[in-house]
């Protein structure tokens, strides 16, 4: 049996279900649009909440940036390898401080297309494209020889080029080609242009190095890798270990000077460096994707070499470990003076140059004294006794 019900304000008589109750039916109804929403701003929070932490997330792996506002119109700087990733940001924000920047690449088509692209965003026109391959040591002579015919002063020196992880090849020179371009090329630069900077004090020497350095070892009975070569745990960690005892042996070369040198890791960034990745085409698209969240930009990447650069606060530290614009201190294996004093008696010898000390003392059975490894190498008491003798490489 059903009854009639006559709705509220009508006229007519429509039937309703038995046991039909408007008033709960409404407020059910609103129970349910009030659920629907109270779960919209849970989940609409959640997603704010996780956005909040990606973008701190983002935050902290890009690193401090370099804010303060110094500039340094008219100094004289060299930046090695400047055409694509951090040298290339590396200019662009010391362009923008008014800097004189001599371009230093080794494809000039590259070199060229950067440098118009920063004179047009900076509009400073003081940029120039100049030559240098590091994996040649001609090529570094005759670049040192055209910038010395130009310019009398250098307050700025930045050894940032380098190659990471590449198939076993050797520079110009017949050297395994991550140890040349990386240490040795930047090694025989540094040294023959260390007399203009000198004559420009305050001056500043930085190097780009990589914490990979920590899986390297100066491997002394195959420096150039030719018994066993493994491209990024071996040479690559080797040659960035090379730039921080290159680092530590000049610091104290230029001791009291007015000549500092300091090194950095940049941190993981989004470069071209991985250009030699040799994985299936899948991983490297996916270490694309997640590239873009999980590296630094190369902006962020420039950072730390900014800061040793430009900050006024650092104009006399020397000899310094940085990442993410702070000092960190080395493992053993990086500030062993017996390893960087070795190191860069072969590197001389390796580039040519003339001993900038003299040969550590023999003993009496031909081996050098205070030998700290057992493998013939002078030890560090001997080294540290030296005097210090500074030449002029030019
Ligand atoms: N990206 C990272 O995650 C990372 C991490 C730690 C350390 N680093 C260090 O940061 C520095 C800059 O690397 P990046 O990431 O900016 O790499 P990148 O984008 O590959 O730039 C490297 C630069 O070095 C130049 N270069 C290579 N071989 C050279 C040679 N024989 N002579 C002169 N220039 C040469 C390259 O020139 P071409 O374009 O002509 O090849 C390029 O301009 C390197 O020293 C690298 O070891 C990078």
């Amino acid at each position: 049996m059903s009854e009639a019900v006559t709705p509220i304000g009508g006229t007519g008589t429509t039937a309703l279900p038995a046991g039909f109750d408007p008033t709960a039916e409404a407020v059910e109804k609103t129970l349910c649009f009030r659920g629907f929403w109270a779960w919209f701003v849970l989940l609409l929070l959640i997603g704010i909440c996780a956005l909040f932490v990606m973008w701190l997330l983002r935050k902290c792996i890009q690193g401090p940036a370099y804010r303060k506002a110094n500039r340094i119109d008219g100094k004289v700087v060299i930046v090695t390898g400047c055409n694509t990733g951090i040298g290339k940001e590396t200019v662009l924000e010391l362009a923008r401080r008014g800097a004189k920047v001599y371009m230093a690449c080794r494809d000039p088509g590259r070199c060229e297309a950067a440098r118009i692209e920063i004179m047009d965003r900076t509009q400073n026109q003081q940029l120039f494209n100049r030559s240098l391959d590091l994996g040649s040591l001609e090529s570094v002579r005759n670049f040192v020889a055209r910038f010395k015919a130009e310019e009398s002063r250098l307050d700025l020196l930045i050894n940032n080029a380098g190659i990471m992880a590449c198939p076993r090849s050797l520079t110009a020179d017949g050297y395994e080609q991550q140890l040349g371009v990386n240490h040795l090329g930047h090694f025989l630069l540094t040294n023959l242009l260390l007399d203009r900077l000198k004559q420009s004090t305050p001056s500043r020497i930085v190097v780009v190095s990589s914490a990979a350095h920590l899986f390297g070892r100066i491997n002394r009975e195959d420096l150039m890798s030719e018994r066993k070569y493994s491209k990024f745990f071996g040479a690559y960690s080797q040659s960035k270990l090379a730039n921080i005892l290159f680092t530590r042996k000049l610091s104290v070369l230029l001791k009291d000077t007015g000549v500092t040198v300091n090194c950095c890791h940049p941190g993981v960034v989004r470069t071209e460096l991985n250009r030699h990745f040799a994985g299936p085409a899948w991983m490297k698209s996916a270490l694309q994707v997640v590239s873009l969240y999980f590296f630094k930009t190369p902006r962020a990447g420039a950072q730390t070499t900014l800061r040793l650069a430009l900050d006024p606060s650092l104009e006399s530290s020397t000899g310094g470990y940085y990442s993410d614009s702070m000092r960190f201190p080395l493992v053993p294996w990086a500030r062993s003076t017996d390893t960087a004093d070795w190191l860069w008696r072969e590197s001389e010898k390796l580039v040519g140059l003339p001993p900038i000390e003299p040969p550590p003392a023999q003993n009496g059975n031909g081996s050098t004294n205070g030998s700290a490894n057992g493998n013939g190498s002078p030890g560090t008491a001997a080294a540290e006794t030296v005097d210090t003798v500074v030449v002029n490489r030019s």
